[in-house]
C-alpha cells in the first residue's frame, strides 16, 4: 500500500504538521490528484483557519473582533471583551465535549450579537474597520483563492463569524472569485444603512451541521465534485461538508493554533492532517497545487 501512492510533498514532512495514517493520507491525495481538479470541492473555516491566529507573535483579531477593536465606543469593546474572555476558553477546552459545550457557545454569540445591536455600527463603517484591524488572512492565502479559481474548484468557505466582514476583508486583501461562497451571520441594514440585526439563524462554532447550506442546493448541484477538502480550526468545523453528496475522498485538515500541549492527540484523532502553529497556507497549497 505505500508505494502506491508515490506522492511526495516536502511540506507534509515538517516537524509541525502531524499524520497519524500517514499512507490513507497520500492514497486520498493520489486519488483526489487521478481525479483532477474537476472532482474537488473545498470547504474551509474563516477565522484562524483562512486567518492567522497570531501574527509574529501578536492574536488576530476574528470576524467579531474586527468590530470591537475600531469604529465603535471603548466601553462597546470593553464589553465584547470580557464576553470573549468568559467563553474562548471554553470554546477551546479540550476537556469538555462538544455537548457540553454547545449551550456556552449559544450564550456567547448571543450576548455579543445583543451587545452589538446596542451600539451605532452602519455599512459605510465597515471598510475602514477592516482597513484598521489586525484581522490577517494567512500568508499564502491569495495564491490559494488565485489556483482554486484558475483550476475553477469551488470554495465554500463556512463561518461562524460576520459574513460582511469576510466579503470586505477578502476584497481588501485579496480577490473574491466567483467560484468562492460565503455562509456565514451576515448583518442586516436598514434603508440607511444602519444595521438593525442578524439575518437569518445564528451559526456559532459547533451548529456547522444544521446550517441552513445543507438543505440548499449548493452541495447537489456540486454533487459531480466526488472529493472534498475542508479546513478548519475547531472540532466543529468537521460538519462543516456533511451536506456534501457523492463522497468519494475527503481530507480534514485541521488548524490547531492553541493549547497545542492539551489538544493535539484529540486533533490527530479527528483530523487527517493536523498543522500546529502556522501563520501560513502552505501545506494546504502544496496539496491543492498538486491535485491541480
Ligand atoms: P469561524 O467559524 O470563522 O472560526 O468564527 C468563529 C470564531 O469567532 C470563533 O473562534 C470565536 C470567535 N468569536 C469572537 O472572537 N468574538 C465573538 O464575539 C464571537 C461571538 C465569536
Amino acid at each position: 500500500m505505500g508505494t502506491i501512492s508515490q506522492i511526495q510533498i516536502e511540506e507534509l514532512e515538517r516537524s509541525h504538521v502531524h499524520i497519524p495514517d500517514r499512507e490513507r493520507v497520500m492514497d486520498i491525495i493520489k486519488q483526489m490528484k487521478d481525479d483532477g481538479p474537476d472532482k474537488l470541492q473545498v470547504v474551509a473555516d474563516f477565522d484562524r483557519t483562512l486567518t492567522k491566529f497570531t501574527h509574529r507573535g501578536s492574536v488576530c483579531a476574528t470576524c467579531h473582533n474586527v468590530l470591537e477593536e475600531s469604529g465603535l465606543p471603548k466601553e462597546y469593546k470593553e464589553k465584547a471583551y470580557a464576553i470573549r474572555d468568559k467563553y474562548f476558553p471554553i470554546e477551546t477546552d479540550p476537556n469538555l465535549s462538544i455537548e457540553e459545550k454547545i449551550p456556552h457557545m449559544i450564550e456567547w454569540w448571543t450576548q455579543a450579537h445583543d451587545l452589538l445591536m446596542k451600539y451605532p455600527l452602519s455599512k459605510e463603517m465597515l471598510y475602514n474597520m477592516v482597513a484598521n484591524s489586525s484581522a490577517k488572512l494567512r500568508d499564502g492565502c491569495t495564491k490559494f483563492f488565485d489556483k482554486l479559481h484558475a483550476s475553477d474548484v469551488p470554495l465554500l468557505i463556512f463561518s461562524a463569524g460576520v459574513g460582511d466582514i469576510i466579503c470586505e476583508m477578502i476584497a481588501q486583501h485579496s480577490t473574491m472569485y466567483d467560484n468562492m461562497h460565503v455562509v456565514s451571520n451576515d448583518l442586516d441594514f436598514d434603508d440607511n444603512g444602519k444595521m438593525i440585526g442578524f439575518k437569518g439563524e445564528l451559526i456559532h462554532v459547533f451548529n456547522k451541521n444544521e446550517s441552513a447550506i445543507h438543505d440548499s442546493d449548493y452541495f447537489t448541484n456540486l454533487s459531480h465534485c466526488t472529493n472534498v477538502i475542508l479546513m478548519g480550526d475547531s472540532l466543529g468545523d468537521l460538519q462543516m461538508a456533511n451536506g456534501a453528496e457523492n463522497v468519494k475522498a475527503k481530507l480534514t485538515i485541521g488548524f490547531l493554533n492553541t493549547r497545542v500541549k492539551d489538544s493535539l492527540e484529540l486533533y490527530k484523532s479527528k483530523f487527517d492532517i493536523v498543522i500546529c502553529e502556522d501563520e501560513s497556507l502552505d501545506i494546504c497549497n502544496a496539496i491543492v497545487n498538486l491535485i491541480t
